[in-house]
């Protein structure tokens, strides 16, 4: 018998052992404790039978596997719950019985071959080795401990010592069973253009299933889910949290059965898939990052937030901050030229843009989405002279270029598929299934990939690219490789994940001065296999202000603003048709990684002066919106507004941010608290200068303007173009204390009883930015708030 393996990280412990029966007990999971000499308060009794045990062994017979917190379950020997392994013996039988033999610890953390896994950053490693002895089957289960970052990532490695080949229906990346509890599973789901919206599911006994069968992480369930103890909220509680280094199909499983255990599976999803694993062969699932926060949910994604940026992101871009783009997509579509695309790229230069994307259309004869996908060569009637003589006028104008592909799909009008037609996925004898009217290539067969690499490398080095968007715009039904034998077709799915895997790597190695960003229909592979190759990944196709509060909202729970793309695009937004004013617009951006998509050249000359404004504010603060601490800030006083803040490091500075839904009268009285600032310095609070458009006004402007005019006439137009009226100027003087217990209660809300300077307007999807800077030490204000906007004539 080992002892207790008893693992540690700055604010966790995680513990199992081994039951006499020689399955491995999983003892605890959560704040961290002090070494015993003796485990047994931890231990699981089992001094008499249950009703209906199976017991795996007639020497302890008050064990039965169905009713033990275990680290790895089989199939069989009496644990009826769903297994983390599942196999398929040469004789058809399908029982497994893993049992310990020996384990090590050691600095340092292994590859895992042919995934992408976190960085080392200090990481320790134990592995343990448990063996069917009656089946030769060798499993080694791995847990790689990140103590500064409170992450335990784990995964599994299956060998197969036998003499025949078997089949592995199930291999999950980890395993954790609770001993019981009230709990709920918290999962992020949703569609196109509304990805990951929080939902949060009670327990009660049964299974609960979060998985992907598109081909991709998808937009229907992220694998990342939390579990969070009853009571938990965003400030405090006990939750937990796991996701997946993997961009594939994915299941979460959780079981609860009735005697209150609830026991979670994550890996690859079983469903379509089946691996031959050859004699002397070995199969490693992916990486699965586990984290347990007694601080509540921003307890919990501030861990996330942490591991992702300093241990999944790599390479160049890793710690630098990110250019402010503009993209020509939802400016232009497949509609565009030379002429059009400079015309942008002036405008952009003149606001502060600082690098431009070419997004889709540029290559064959794409002018809509039915044709070229696999003939990367540029439309030379678009663009003559390519985009080496295009990134080369851009660059002339100060910004970096950047180009949009979709390398891993073929259209069926394309040459590449007049060549190789079979390089597509799809099921001999039977019509394919198009999606967007496009085929996926077949990312199995390594001559797809080698044709890939250099048709990109070829991309890539045409004229100066500094960043890239990969995009994917299709699931993948129909699974199938013509290039594998029957009884490998359920390998397909994750030998197209590895392949794909093999490819970026190779780029990466190729170009490691691109940003790549990562691209799905917009947030359909968001997930820690893409961001170990792309520093940063487009978060929807949804660029709504208004949606974008509930799908940035619910990515930050396992993601930090550090890989979130989020542009200002045009109002009407083109995917609600919902208005938003250009500051709001900008206001929800500026907590991701700021772009501009709309068509720069019809702005109005307001909107070009606050985008300028913005464009300036974003630069000033940039380090700390893309990289400081993010809180999703419970509003005291009204549910219906959201307030999001990000801090820095050492707690001396922060961006807040809030935002309104449908404007309600009666609602006006706010407070903005932040937590995480620094308790013993002062802070000056300011409202950053936003501009209202006041075309919003009507007939209303009368009221607010010197002279008279009509609410839609000409005049009107013409004044709404140039005039930038300025919203209420708000600033305080708060301590730290305060700003983080409490809060400061702002200026009151317009809600029709009268207007005048002191008064926040505050419309439909109305929003304000706050900046707060420590200010001298030593100053201790003993009120609770000072305003300095309010004049002593008040
Ligand atoms: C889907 C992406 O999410 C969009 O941003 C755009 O790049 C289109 N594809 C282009 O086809």
């Amino acid at each position: 018998m080992p002892d207790v393996i008893h693992l540690d990280t700055d604010r966790t412990s995680y513990i199992f052992a081994t039951l006499a029966t020689g399955q491995l007990e999983h003892l605890y999971y959560g704040p961290r404790l002090r070494h015993m000499d003796d485990y047994e308060p931890l231990r699981q009794k089992n001094d008499v039978p249950y009703g209906t045990m199976v017991n795996c062994s007639q020497s302890h017979k008050n064990i039965g596997l169905d009713d033990q917190c275990l680290e790895y379950s089989g199939l069989g020997k009496g644990d009826f719950r769903e297994p983390a392994v599942e196999l398929v013996f040469a004789d058809g039988s399908r029982t497994t019985d893993f049992r310990y033999v020996s384990h090590r610890s050691f600095q340092g953390r292994p590859e895992i071959d042919g995934l992408p896994s976190a960085l080392d950053a200090g990481a320790s490693t134990t592995e343990v080795t448990l063996r069917d002895d009656e089946k030769h089957m060798t499993l080694l289960l791995y847990y790689c401990v990140y103590a500064r970052h409170d992450v335990i990532t784990r995964f599994a490695a299956l060998r197969n010592d036998s003499e025949t080949a078997v089949r592995v229906q199930r291999l999950m990346s980890a395993q954790l069973d609770l001993f019981g509890g009230s709990w709920r599973l918290i999962t992020f789901d949703g569609c196109w253009a509304y990805e990951r919206e929080r939902h949060d599911k009670p327990l009660e006994p049964g299974i609960y299933v979060n998985d992907s069968k598109t081909g991709n992480s998808s937009n229907r369930h992220n694998p990342f889910v939390m579990l969070a103890a009853d009571g938990c909220d965003e400030l405090s509680g006990e939750c937990y949290a796991s996701n997946l280094v993997y961009s594939g199909n994915h299941v979460e499983m959780v079981e609860v059965t009735y005697q209150g255990k609830i026991r979670l599976v994550t890996g690859i999803n079983p469903s379509g898939f089946e691996w031959l694993l050859e004699p002397g062969q070995s199969l490693p699932t992916p990486e699965a990052v586990m984290s347990f926060a007694a601080d509540g949910f921003n307890g919990l994604s501030h861990t996330l937030h942490r591991f992702t940026a300093e241990c999944i992101v790599r390479g160049h871009w890793q710690t630098r901050v990110r250019p402010i783009l503009i993209n020509n997509w939802e400016a232009t579509e497949f509609d565009f030229d030379t002429k059009k695309l400079m015309a942008l790229a002036r405008e952009a230069a003149s606001l502060g843009i600082e690098l431009f994307v070419l997004d889709d259309g540029w290559f064959g004869h794409r002018d809509d989405d039915t044709s070229s996908l696999g003939d990367w060569k540029v439309n030379e009637k678009k663009l003559p002279g390519g985009i080496a003589e295009l990134s080369a006028r851009i660059r002339a104008l100060g910004l970096d270029f950047g180009i949009w592909v979709e390398p891993e799909m073929i259209s069926e009008d394309s040459e590449l598929y007049r060549a190789h037609p079979d390089w597509a996925v799809s099921v001999p004898d039977r019509r394919p299934a198009y999606g967007r009217n496009q085929f996926v290539l077949d990312m199995s067969r390594p001559e797809v990939r080698a044709w890939l690499i250099e048709a990109m490398s070829s991309v890539f080095s045409s004229g100066t690219v500094s960043y890239v968007k990969w995009d994917m715009n299709r699931n993948m039904s129909d699974a199938y490789s013509r290039a594998l034998p029957p009884d490998r077709q359920g390998e397909f799915h994750h030998r197209y994940i590895l392949g794909l895997y093999e490819v970026l790597g190779e780029l990466v190695r190729r170009f490691p001065r691109v940003l790549f960003e990562s691209c799905a229909y917009g947030g359909n592979r968001f997930d820690l296999g893409m961001l170990c190759y792309m520093p940063q990944a487009w978060t929807s196709d949804d660029t709504d202000a208004f949606a974008r509060l509930s799908i940035q909202g619910g990515t930050s729970y396992g993601y930090p603003q550090s890989v979130m793309g989020a542009h200002v695009s045009a109002s009407p937004n083109m995917q609600t048709l919902r208005a938003a004013t250009i500051e709001t617009r900008f206001n929800v951006a500026a907590f991701g990684l700021l772009g501009y998509e709309l068509d720069l050249t019809m702005l109005s000359s307001f909107d070009k002066k606050a985008i300028a404004a913005q464009i300036a504010f974003y630069k000033e603060h940039r380090q700390l919106l893309q990289f400081g601490q993010f809180w999703r800030v419970p509003n005291r006083l009204d549910d219906d507004k959201t307030l999001w803040a990000v801090v820095s490091s050492d707690g001396r500075e922060a961006v807040v941010g809030l935002f309104q839904g449908a404007a309600r009268v009666g609602r006006g009285q706010d407070i903005i608290t932040v937590p995480g600032l620094d308790p013993m310095a002062s802070f000056s609070v300011t409202g950053r200068t936003q501009y209202l458009n006041v075309r919003a006004f009507g007939n209303l402007v009368n009221r607010v303007l010197p002279i008279r005019i009509r609410g839609d006439g000409i005049v009107h137009t013409v004044l709404s173009s140039h005039y930038l009226f300025k919203m209420a100027e708000e600033a305080y003087v708060a301590n730290g204390d305060l700003l983080s217990a409490y809060g400061i209660k702002l200026l009151q809300q317009f809600s029709g009883t009268g207007y005048n300077e002191q008064v926040r307007i505050f419309s439909d999807y109305g929003s304000r930015l706050y900046t707060m800077r420590a200010i001298d030490d030593g100053v201790r204000l003993s009120s609770a708030v000072s305003s300095a906007s309010r004049s002593s004539s008040r």
